[in-house]
């Protein structure tokens, strides 16, 4: 049986090295990261990359490396190479509602006096979530904002992140979420440079100067030696949990419990709640999520602990399947003619190797991690063998977007359309495209299919392919949109 090259070298690497499993169990024990434990290929891969960086041949070599005066330079550039950094503005459209509508408004009532808030984003990757954070508090506390003291703090263990994170420039992938006027009011435009070829989005001073990064392991919460002092309102360790082990998971979220004043609160990431929290915590359900907050917090009546029905995106960061198409609205289709499917035999597509979701599970982590232009090619490679998977067709279209490849993207984003007519994400996002090249009319055509769509389903429904939107935002982002282009009112 002939396997392809890469894998059975991939395979065997990890195996016949001896240093191997020594030099895991160090990775392991120094980050928490247990995600590890049975990805011995994965991990293997990282490590591969930095020997090879380093110039050292195997596993034992590396290790004595990091154990050198070399290691102090060498282990922040590893663990920047083992950590996944999924992150994007407002993820998880539910938390940032009950932050606007709940969370912060108490919590600014509840200050009103001190006028201090303290806020801290706990392994923050890039910076989208705490600079999120800092949209939110200056848009509630408005004129008050300068007598106010707000403390945002982003931690991570990733020193790369943090250095991305303090210049506060992203690629459209870290904004896919937000509408062309927040875009507009949040960040300014950039010129093209490298690692972003069609130019960025930098963050006003308004935001980026309410939020201060450091660096900073979470096991150090459990260990003794961490030296973040307490006193939260506020805490969000989000999507982090979920490297460590079950045991590291309770302690720490323990010790970040210890951390928040007794009327504060702390958002997990919304897959990762677990029973046992509640000795040290009291859940507390809101819209879509739920909440911790100090057991002796005073809260409203009990209200059931409702687990919201899509999960977010775990460290694989695959997708939700797409919901079945809504009854849907008569839709103005848009005039372009179709693209036709890409012809392939039938055959190619048993034999491929990967899951739709694999792959669209290994186009995220690249495209996450910085690598649009990788994860594009990547897609592009493998198109052909999923050319009816209308959310890989869709990701096509937005890769091509980040890289400013504005006629890929409309082809992928029709590509998905064509295969799939209620998918709201795609037209909104083919929409967006189109307004911003100046196809008005067509703009608006496409924007208006996404905002019927998203009008014809229950309001909390969290979109496919939306990354945590609901049809009430996308619904009102699409209004908004349309309004830009048409003159109508939002
Ligand atoms: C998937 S990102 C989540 C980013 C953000 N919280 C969000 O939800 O969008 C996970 C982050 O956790 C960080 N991380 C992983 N292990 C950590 C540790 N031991 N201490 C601190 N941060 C860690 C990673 O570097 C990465 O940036």
């Amino acid at each position: 049986m002939t396997v392809p090259v890469e894998r059975s070298r991939r395979v065997v690497s990890a195996t016949v090295d001896p240093g191997f499993p020594a030099l895991k169990d160090r990775v392991i024990a120094r980050t928490g990261h247990n995600y590890y434990e049975d990805k011995d290929d994965l991990l293997y891969d990282r490590l591969r990359k930095r020997m090879r960086t380093c110039g050292v041949a195997d596993c034992a070599a590396y290790q004595s490396l990091l154990d050198g005066a070399a290691g102090r330079e060498e282990w922040p550039a590893l663990e920047a190479e083992i950590t996944i950094g999924e992150t994007f503005f407002f993820r998880y459209a539910e938390q940032f509602a009950a932050l606007r509508r709940t969370i912060l408004p108490e919590l600014i009532e509840a200050r009103r006096e001190i006028r201090r808030l303290r806020i801290w984003s706990a392994g923050c990757s890039t910076g989208a979530e705490p600079y999120s954070l800092a949209i939110l508090v200056h848009d509630l506390l408005g004129d008050a904002l300068p007598d106010w003291s707000v403390t945002i703090l982003g931690t991570d263990l990733s020193a790369a992140a943090l250095a991305t994170a303090r210049e506060a420039e992203f690629g459209p992938w870290a904004l896919r979420t937000l509408d062309t006027e927040e875009r507009a009011r949040w960040f300014r435009r950039t010129p093209v440079r490298p690692g972003l070829p069609h130019g960025g989005y930098a963050l006003r001073p308004a935001f980026r100067r309410m939020v201060r990064f450091e660096r900073q392991n979470l096991l150090t919460l459990i260990d003794g030696s961490d030296r973040t002092q307490g006193g939260f309102d506020l805490i969000l360790c989000r999507n982090v949990l979920i490297y460590f082990s079950a045991d590291h998971v309770t302690r720490i979220v323990r010790a970040l419990g210890e951390r928040l004043n007794p009327q504060g609160w702390l958002l997990i990431g919304h897959a990762e709640p677990n029973p046992t929290f509640s000795q040290w915590l009291q859940p507390v359900a809101l819209p879509g999520t739920v909440a911790y907050r100090p057991i002796d917090t005073p809260v409203p009546p009990p209200l059931p602990v409702v687990m919201p029905a899509l999960p977010d995106v775990v460290p694989i960061l695959v997708a939700p399947p797409p919901a079945p198409a809504p009854a849907a609205p008569a839709l103005d289709l848009p005039e372009l003619p179709l693209p036709a499917p890409i012809p392939r035999p039938a055959a190619a597509a048993i034999e491929h190797p990967l899951s739709p979701g694999d792959l669209l599970a290994e186009i995220r982590v690249l495209a996450d991690a910085g690598e649009t232009a990788r994860a594009w090619r990547r897609l592009h490679e493998e198109i052909d063998g999923y050319a009816t998977d209308s959310p890989l067709r869709y990701y096509e279209g937005l890769l091509a977007l980040d890289l400013g490849r504005e006629r890929e993207a409309e082809r992928a984003l029709r590509g998905a359309l064509f295969l799939d007519r209620g998918f709201v994400m795609a037209h909104f996002q083919l929409g967006l495209l189109l307004a911003r090249v100046g196809r008005r009319g067509e703009a608006a055509r496409a924007l208006d299919n996404a905002l019927r769509l998203a009008q014809g389903l229950p309001p909390e429904t969290i979109l496919p392919e939306g990354d945590g939107v609901s049809a009430a935002r996308l619904a009102e982002s699409a209004r908004r949109a349309l309004a830009g282009i048409t003159g109508r009112n939002a």
